[in-house]
């Protein structure tokens, strides 16, 4: 793990969301990254652990497990599950749901990684500094 690299476990739950997104708006504040790519950031945040706890565990038990690391000036963040694993056929469906589409609009690379169990979802933005 790099020095300046975090990750975070916490039990799949809704009413986790807003603790995580706290979490993630301290580390970006400690890291001096810009309010509107910070902003940026906490929405797909919350998209993704919200797809967590309502896809990935269907509200069963589970952990998110989230990981983020500012490289000069590039964000790289993961969220991840061992939940019931990803199906791409769900994604064609034309009244698709906004979460995966925001995380692709916001991210310089967006992939999908499917596990064993669950799911890696890997974002990489550029991001400006607060000097
Ligand atoms: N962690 C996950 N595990 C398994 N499937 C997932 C996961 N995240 C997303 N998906 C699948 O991808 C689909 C699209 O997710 P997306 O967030 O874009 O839409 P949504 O969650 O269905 O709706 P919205 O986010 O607009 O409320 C989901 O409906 C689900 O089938
Ligand atoms: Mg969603």
């Amino acid at each position: 793990m790099e020095r300046n690299e975090i990750k975070l476990t916490i039990p799949s739950s809704l009413k986790n969301i807003s603790l995580i997104r706290a979490m993630i708006k301290a580390y970006l504040e400690h890291e001096h990254i810009a309010k509107n790519d910070s902003f940026q950031l906490l929405t797909v945040v919350d998209e993704l652990s919200t797809n967590v706890v309502e896809h990935g565990y269907k509200y069963n038990m589970g952990n998110i497990i989230i990981s983020i690391i500012k490289n000069k000036d590039v964000i790289s963040l993961t969220v991840e599950d061992n939940g019931v694993g990803f199906d791409d056929s769900k994604l064609s469906k034309e009244n698709g749901g906004l979460g995966l589409q925001i995380a692709r609009n916001i991210a310089d690379s967006f992939i999908i990684e499917k596990k064993e169990n669950g799911t890696i979802f890997k974002l990489v933005k550029k991001i400006q500094e607060v000097l």
